[in-house]
């Protein structure tokens, strides 16, 4: 026979404890533990039906179909368009263009198939505003202002939607879950109910949420293990240029990169990416470099600086934007043995332009290139890029895609680069001088001694400023 058991869980961070406690012993809340029953049955006396069985080649046959979202750069994230009945959680700082992103998507798909865009934060005549302003216009795409979910997804279930865009998770509410919008359980009862929604009717979900501080969905990581993709917004302070990163996607590739400029008319999509974070001053400058990277499934030029300065207080300081901060320590370390310039005395700033950051390894020659630079006030030649890995013994290894990277180089205008001998090309490329090292020692004073080419000492004014 079934039996009812009950646990408590702690409304503010989810744990659960078989007993109730006046305080949480995981995050420590009072009063936050609420009881939830459960009938738990012995499945084999019970007699619970069996799970339905599906066949593993009929399943194998069977694509999934996914749905265009108008802009090649978002498809290109999710792994080729929205797959019908996946749910996507998208985050990102306020103002980022996280509303104005999704409405131009639900407008675009809203011109032939039903889609509902259920606002909570913003009332139906805001949401047309900026409608109007982006000028979308979509004879399919309902809005609604809802904050009750089950009312939502009542809506959506009536209109038959292909695509439900709820904005945002933690303003919509579920009335039986207890407590407020926004709280854990909030906001774990909530995007349940979207995710069995969607597996149910094959509805493509968005959920918008929001981030704390530190830059995680606000809520517990719970929500990001529901979901089936998860998309960042990425930005620096004042650009316009706005990043959208998968960071865990059951359909496609995790770390694509997708690329989008803000403009009078919404987010436009940067077909060509590849240089926009470039925009260096005219003037050779030490401390300077750049390399290309491919975090993100793309070659992607950008700029790195050091700056080496005579140390200020009783420690040495080592610190680094957009690059791994344990890792610029270990290439100081690297620098000292291998190369014999010593950084002990001195505090180390490394930075990488534009704001975003390098996950791969192919910046570790560059960075010890600028650092080298500055500590003795030597441009590099502007014409010069330089990517690769180093080892602990002080060798430089060759990174991934090395030939896609230097032709991207010399199609933004480089003429030199210095990489690491396995890197190689198998044929010359023409109008692309390139020097290869085995070891570190070796990759400075060949950076420090090539003549840079005069052609390009001034190459033709970039139009990728950042603004
Ligand atoms: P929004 O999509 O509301 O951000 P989020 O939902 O992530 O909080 O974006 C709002 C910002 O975008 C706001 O500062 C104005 C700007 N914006 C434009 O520059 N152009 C536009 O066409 C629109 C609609 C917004
Ligand atoms: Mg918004």
């Amino acid at each position: 026979m079934a039996r009812s058991t009950s646990v408590f869980a702690c409304s503010a961070c989810g744990a659960q404890t078989p007993k109730w406690q006046g305080q949480c012993p995981h995050c420590e809340a009072w009063n936050s533990l609420e009881r939830r029953n459960f009938a738990a049955g012995d499945a084999r006396a019970g007699g619970t039906p069996a799970a339905a069985a599906h066949s593993f080649a009929g399943t194998m046959a069977a694509e999934s179909k996914r749905l265009g979202t108008g802009q090649d750069e978002l498809d290109r994230v999710l792994g080729g368009g929205l797959v019908l009945g996946s749910v996507v959680l998208i985050g990102g700082d306020p103002g980022i263009g996280k509303s104005t992103l999704l409405l131009q998507v639900a407008a675009h798909v809203g011109r032939s198939r039903a889609v509902l865009y259920a606002s909570a934060e913003e009332s139906v005549a805001q949401v047309g505003l900026r409608a109007r302003r982006l000028g979308v216009a979509a004879a399919e795409l309902t809005l609604a202002n809802e904050n009750d979910l089950d009312a939502v997804l009542a809506l959506a279930a009536e209109r038959k939607v292909c695509l439900l865009v709820v904005d945002s998770i933690q303003t919509v509410q579920c009335g039986d879950a207890g407590s407020l919008a926004g709280a854990v359980t909030q906001l774990r009862e909530c995007t349940a109910r979207l995710v069995r929604f969607a597996k149910s009717t094959g509805t493509a979900v968005i959920i918008i949420g929001h981030v704390t501080k530190e830059g995680a969905i606000a809520g517990p990581r719970l929500l990001e293990h529901l979901v089936d993709t998860v998309l960042y917004f990425e930005s620096e302070a004042g650009s316009r240029y706005r990043l959208v990163r998968a960071t865990k996607n059951r359909f496609g590739a995790s770390h694509e990169l997708g690329f989008f400029a803000m403009s009078e008319a919404g987010l436009k999509q940067v077909k060509n990416p590849s240089a926009i974070f470039l925009a260096r001053s005219p003037e050779p400058a030490a401390g300077s470099i750049v390399t290309v990277t491919r975090d993100g499934g793309r070659p992607l030029l950008v700029e790195l600086q050091g700056l080496v300065d005579r140390m200020r207080f009783g420690a040495p300081r080592c610190v680094s934007q957009g690059l791994n901060s344990n890792r610029v320590a270990m290439l100081l370390a690297v620098l000292h043995r291998h190369a014999g310039l010593s950084l002990q005395e001195h505090d180390v700033f490394a930075n990488v332009v534009g704001g975003i950051r390098i996950e791969e390894t192919s910046w570790d020659l560059p960075l010890v290139l600028a650092l080298a630079s500055s500590l003795k006030d030597q441009p590099l030649p502007r014409s010069l890029v330089a990517f690769g890995e180093l080892g602990l013994t002080g060798e430089l290894r060759p990174v991934a895609y090395g030939e896609e990277r230097l032709r991207e180089a010399h199609k933004q205008g480089f003429t030199q680069a210095l990489i690491a001998r396995d890197n190689a090309p198998r044929k010359p490329l023409a109008g692309l001088e390139v020097l290869v090292a085995g070891r570190v020692g070796e990759a400075l004073s060949t950076a420090f001694s090539v003549q840079a080419n005069l052609s390009v000492l001034n190459p033709p004014a970039r139009t990728h400023a950042r603004s």
